[in-house]
């Protein structure tokens, strides 16, 4: 629940960012013609309901001073995350020199691994550390994060793979990534493939807001085979996570089971 709260406030003002027209098969909340620009405060209200819950719920617990630390400082990693991702991919100037894997690695860490990933399961585990302290130690946290955030890492490339690749009536939304100069995973692998030929196309068609071009760009990605460049991605990540998770000990105060039903859930997604 309060999580999803974190997430509406995020998706809502990420839609007008990203000039998005969907969301969840619906039109995005800021395209209604009575909300506009009332969707910036829409968003920070949905943030503010965050602690009006917490307040409610948690006042007295011993680790409400924790949770709210945890939701502080992930909403600014996140927004952290969020402004490379923006400034990475300026709407008047295209310069795909300017991308790289690194740079994609170090926006997806921010904007979406640690909210997607790392809070919930450390809330759920501050949750439980009344009865369990053993679960929310410092080691504990550490090993749940070195854990989760190449699990979200993982997540964040499936969706920018969905965004070119998915049908909008599975992701419930239309893909901008090309449109929008995202310094995308698709993009970067590209790069990395492309001849000269293939170079020039994507230089001249990349970032603009022309569907002919859009389409021009998602051609060479067919070319270079980014499909199967993706899938031996997806079983890559699949694998070293599953590593990750049974490097934990087996009778530790974490579950593998938490981590692992996490990475089923992801694991070949198609929205
Ligand atoms: C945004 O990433 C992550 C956050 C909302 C913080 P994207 O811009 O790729 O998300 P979608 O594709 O619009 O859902
Ligand atoms: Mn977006
Ligand atoms: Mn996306």
């Amino acid at each position: 629940m309060l999580g999803t709260q974190l997430q509406a406030f995020f998706l809502v003002s990420d839609d007008m960012m990203d000039a998005s027209i969907t969301r969840r098969g619906q039109p995005c909340w800021y395209r209604n013609p009575q909300v506009g620009n009332i969707a910036i405060n829409d968003s920070f209200m949905l943030e503010a309901a965050i602690y009006y819950l917490f307040r409610k719920h948690f006042r007295n617990e011993k680790y409400y001073a924790d949770l709210l630390d945890l939701m502080h400082e992930t909403t600014f990693q996140t927004e952290m995350g969020q402004l490379v991702d923006l400034i990475t991919a300026p709407e008047d100037h295209v310069d795909l020199s300017k991308f790289s894997l690194e740079k994609h690695q170090f926006i997806v860490l921010y904007k979406t691994a640690f909210y997607s990933f790392y809070l919930p399961v450390v809330m759920a585990l501050l949750f439980v550390s009344p009865e369990n302290p053993a679960v929310a130690s410092p080691e504990s946290l550490q090993a749940s994060k070195d854990i989760l955030l190449p699990l979200g890492e993982y997540f964040q490339v499936q969706d920018d793979f969905l965004d070119c690749f998915g049908t909008p009536e599975q992701i419930g939304k239309i893909g901008t990534d090309i449109l929008d100069n995202k310094c995308s995973w698709l993009i970067n692998v590209a790069l990395k493939h492309a001849n000269a030929e293939q170079r020039k196309v994507l230089d001249e068609s990349y970032g603009r807001k022309d569907h002919e071009k859009e389409a021009k760009v998602k051609k060479i990605y067919a070319e270079l085979d980014l499909i199967g460049k993706y899938n031996a991605y997806e079983k890559e990540s699949y694998d070293k996570v599953t590593g990750l998770i049974n490097k934990l000990p087996e009778n530790g105060p974490l579950k593998r089971e938490i981590f692992l039903s996490f990475l089923n859930k992801i694991y070949k997604r198609t929205k």
